[in-house]
């Protein structure tokens, strides 16, 4: 097992450029204390793309996206996963593994889109829309999921809409990665809004119009953010830059990116480009993550839109997760066989080849 002078001379060479010596000193200390108590526990530590540095670096097992997560998560053999990442995550980690303890290290990590829709809107939509499929995005609580057909995350979300052969599918609850998703299969997308129990107003669209995607009024409270005119004003002061935005950003946004994909897609992206300096809209801890991964690489950074819910998760926190086994995920099982379904469902479609 790796001692804290072994992860201290690691950090200094991929960190070294982003974090003093005194702060990798201090985080190399709790990773080993982390290292320790995850075999004492017989767990697996999951890492979200969006963790800080010195966490992402050091004590994941496997780091990547929501679906590749939710892959691992699906195979692991360990009793225990920590998943460092928000709660619907852990939460799509037990719904796979209900004889496991799934620790989450916050008592939150909430997520805006997560938070934009209840199970019971979704019965509301099912009843105004007979017989029309219900995909979920992953960013939903397992309620949700309940309720819908099949799941997908930003790396599947097109070749899971494709896969339903449905003229009409409904989409929730990320509007703009409804509105991504339609542009890529070829849909018309409609906002219904909900009002009450059994009924939908179409609020003047054509539902009658082929190839329909019937979206929900969620966002992401960070990708919701960036604008055209950012772009426009990066690529004017830096000619040379590539810009790639997740698909929960506008429309607007993507199509004047270089690149939209889900954030491992993104690191991919940039990992095969030769272009040297880049602009990635979305959480910005994953810049810092590139950049120790790709030292030849310049990262622009537009830092003022984080995910307060992903910063939530800290070294410190991982480390207290393991010690005092907390928190525990509970997702009743009435509630997690029939969000298995669609979880199980989208592993099936298999991944979009990025
Ligand atoms: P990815 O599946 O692309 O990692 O996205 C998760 C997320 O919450 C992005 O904000
Ligand atoms: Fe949710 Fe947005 Fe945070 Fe991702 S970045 S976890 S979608 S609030």
């Amino acid at each position: 097992m790796k001692t804290a002078q072994d992860i201290y001379r690691d950090l200094q060479s991929s960190l070294g450029d982003v974090l003093p010596d005194a702060e990798l000193f201090i985080k190399a200390e709790v990773a080993a204390e982390v290292l320790r108590l995850k075999v004492e526990r017989d767990a697996v530590i999951l890492g979200h793309n969006y963790m800080e540095p010195a966490l992402f670096h050091t004590v994941p097992d496997f780091q990547g996206d929501s679906l590749e997560l939710s892959r691992r998560a699906a195979e692991t053999d360990k009793s225990v996963i920590v998943f460092c990442g928000v709660r619907f995550m852990a939460e799509t980690a037990k719904i796979l593994n209900p004889t496991k303890t799934v620790l989450l290290p916050t008592e939150k990590g909430g997520c805006s889109l997560a938070e934009s829709i209840t199970a019971a809107d979704v019965r509301v939509l099912r009843e105004a829309y007979p017989g029309v499929p219900i995909v979920t995005y992953i960013n939903t609580y397992a309620d949700v999921k309940a309720e819908c057909d099949i799941c997908c995350t930003s790396s599947n979300a097109a070749a899971v809409v494709e896969s339903l052969k449905s003229d009409t599918v409904i989409f929730l609850p990320d509007e703009f990665l409804a509105r991504n998703v339609a542009r890529e299969t070829g849909r018309h997308v409609i906002v219904p809004s909900v009002l009450r129990k059994g009924a939908v107003a179409a609020n003047g669209d054509d539902t009658t119009v082929e190839h329909t995607m019937i979206a929900w009024q969620g966002r992401c409270e960070v990708h919701e953010l960036f604008t055209p005119e950012d772009v426009d004003v990066v690529r004017k002061q830096y000619p040379d830059v590539m810009i790639l935005a997740h698909p929960e950003c506008s429309p607007e946004v993507t199509a004047k990116a270089d690149f939209s994909g889900s954030t491992t897609a993104m690191i991919r992206a940039v990992e095969r480009s030769k272009a040297k300096r880049f602009l990635l809209l979305t959480e910005c801890s994953m810049g810092d993550n590139i950049v120790a991964a790709n030292p030849g690489k310049e990262l622009l950074r537009l830092c003022s839109h984080r995910c307060p819910h992903m910063h939530e998760i800290t070294l410190e926190q991982t480390r207290d997760s393991l010690q005092f086994m907390r928190w525990e995920i509970d997702v009743p099982e009435h509630i997690r066989v029939r969000a298995l379904r669609a979880v199980e469902r989208m592993l099936a479609v298999g991944p979009k080849i990025d």
